[in-house]
């Protein structure tokens, strides 16, 4: 297996918007992210993935940008973001940022432009059609909106103000590969690649007969081709490390954009898991990391993740955010940090921070939930009801402030945060977690110190056993001589793990676990709730 730094890396992504306010507006910003590196440095974590902080009205939180090569105000300056990368790398660490070129905020110049008149030079930057298919968008009924200027329709795979960019056009292509050696000639370390699978799309539009089902967005003809043009022309010339968002994928497609013999990506976050296990599924999470193992070992570089800005927290979605809140927290990291991978460390998760509940949709941010709310509603369902069905994956869940302490705001900020601090940062914040030894923080310490001390965890071959085990989670890691056996115990009852008798025998050191040793237990293989165990064999 090839060796490479950022196959090591543990990545730590930061929501500035929901980090650290030093302003007083309300909204998290750069020079806060500079304030907490140290925190995010003791953690261990080597790469930060910062959320889009490009200038932008802020329909998306950031994702409908209006222009690429400045600093959103309320993130800050072009000066704290290069003094953020200097204190960044003077730690050590490096710093990837978001590239999110499948569309344009509708206030872009070039949309401004485009949709100005049929005949404007920029009128090719976008895609409009005289008719519209019968596609959805991620977050409205149709994917086209009318523009009566021109009496077109102009395509959207998101909010109506996320225009496309038309990729087939070489112009199009070229502005954003300048933009990239933009940021990259600062110095900052590669990309997280927003939904970069959407790129190409399908020729002519043809209606679905599945409307419901957008995996027509993506993987469309053409777009391997401007990956591979991408690095060639750009990311080739740097040393730096990239990850593609890429819903819709098989392990089979996805080898084909990190395939390490293909020259576009180096790793991808695929969704089977967070787009398709609504609450947790032991058969269907082996299942997939079966199949993603056998499918790019050898082949192509995997990512580990449970939860990001617009994913649900994972101890409230997949593990217990009450009386196993502390467990259930250790037992998935230990999960995320030891399947083979790269591992990513969502902002809070460190400390354990769980979902929220707010009282009304008024209280709520996020543009998918609003729109699929408001959707529902005018199609006569109950409002109530229909708030209900959202709850669960609000991606609001994840992007309450971040809990320091247990002062108003949780510490996030001394004016009124943009969104509202859960209830619970009283009893769940970092200093609380600092200052305890068995805390959810300094657990995640030790399992990234353990990865960089042994590189059985990055490069070792994956042997799963009691695969059909509806509760307990077994497998090997193994390289070289070094051979582990990760033991999760994914429930809420004791469970005992009747390890087959060659694996018991072997097992010649605790490496980690969730919980303290019992003298005298009567079963040394019955696991409590959630309990996580790492051996050496
Ligand atoms: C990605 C982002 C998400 C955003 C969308 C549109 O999925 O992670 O937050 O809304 O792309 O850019």
């Amino acid at each position: 297996m090839n060796k490479k730094w950022w196959k090591e890396a543990v990545v730590y992504q930061v929501y500035w918007r929901s980090f650290l306010d030093t302003d007083g507006d309300g909204y998290g910003d750069l020079e806060g992210v500079i304030q907490k590196l140290d925190y995010i440095r003791d953690l261990g974590a080597d790469v930060i993935w910062l959320n889009p902080c490009y200038g932008s009205p802020d329909v998306d939180n950031g994702y409908d940008i209006s222009d690429y090569r400045s600093v959103m105000p309320k993130a800050g300056t072009m000066d704290t973001f290069e003094r953020l990368l200097r204190e960044v790398h003077a730690r050590g660490m490096k710093l990837i940022m978001d590239l999110v070129v499948n569309h344009t905020s509708d206030r872009h110049p070039w949309f401004i432009e485009s949709r100005s008149s049929k005949d404007n030079p920029k009128r090719d930057y976008y895609i409009w059609r005289k008719d519209k298919n019968n596609w959805r968008s991620y977050f409205t009924p149709s994917a086209w909106e009318y523009d009566e200027r021109t009496g077109e329709y102009y395509f959207h795979s998101f909010a109506v103000e996320q225009p496309d960019l038309n990729w087939a056009n070489p112009k199009v292509r070229e502005e954003i590969y300048d933009m990239m050696r933009f940021w990259l000639d600062k110095g900052i370390d590669g990309f997280r690649m927003d939904v970069i699978n959407l790129l190409a799309k399908q020729e002519g539009f043809p209606d679905s007969p599945h409307p419901d089902n957008i995996s027509y967005l993506g993987n469309n003809p053409g777009i391997h081709d401007y990956l591979r043009e991408m690095h060639d022309k750009v990311l080739q010339h740097y040393d730096v490390f990239t990850v593609g968002e890429i819903p819709f994928v098989t392990p089979e497609d996805g080898v084909l954009y990190v395939g390490e013999d293909r020259g576009e990506l180096n790793t991808l976050f695929h969704f089977e898991v967070l787009d398709y296990i609504a609450y947790w599924d032991m058969g269907k999470f082996k299942d997939i990391q079966k199949r993603w193992y056998d499918g790019m070992w050898g082949k192509g570089w995997n990512s580990q993740f449970l939860n990001n800005h617009d994913h649900t927290r994972v101890v409230t979605r997949y593990g217990n955010d009450k009386e196993y809140r502390v467990p259930s927290a250790k037992c998935f990291a230990t999960l995320i940090h030891t399947l083979p991978g790269m591992p990513y460390v969502y902002q809070g998760e460190e400390i354990g921070m769980t979902g929220v509940r707010y009282e009304s949709i008024d209280d709520y941010n996020d543009i998918a939930m609003i729109n699929k709310y408001k959707e529902a509603v005018a199609a006569g369902r109950d409002p109530q009801a229909t708030f209900e069905s959202l709850l669960h994956l609000s991606r609001d869940n994840s992007r309450t402030p971040m809990q320091w302490n247990d002062s108003a705001n949780a510490g996030f900020t001394e004016g009124v945060p943009w969104l509202k601090v859960n209830p619970n940062y009283r009893e769940i914040n970092v200093e609380q977690a600092l200052s305890d030894p068995d805390s959810v923080f300094y657990y995640y310490q030790k399992l990234i110190r353990l990865r960089k001390e042994n590189e059985v965890m990055v490069y070792g071959s994956y042997e799963p056993i009691l695969e059909d085990h509806p509760q307990i989670y077994a497998f090997y890691r193994a390289l070289g001589s070094e051979r582990w056996l990760i033991l999760l115990n994914i429930s809420e009852q004791e469970v005992l793990a009747e390890l087959p008798e060659d694996a018991a025998s072997r097992l010649q050191e605790t490496l980690l676990r969730n919980y303290p040793e019992e003298a005298g237990a009567a079963d040394e293989f019955l696991l409590k709730p959630y309990e996580a165990r790492i051996y050496r064999c």
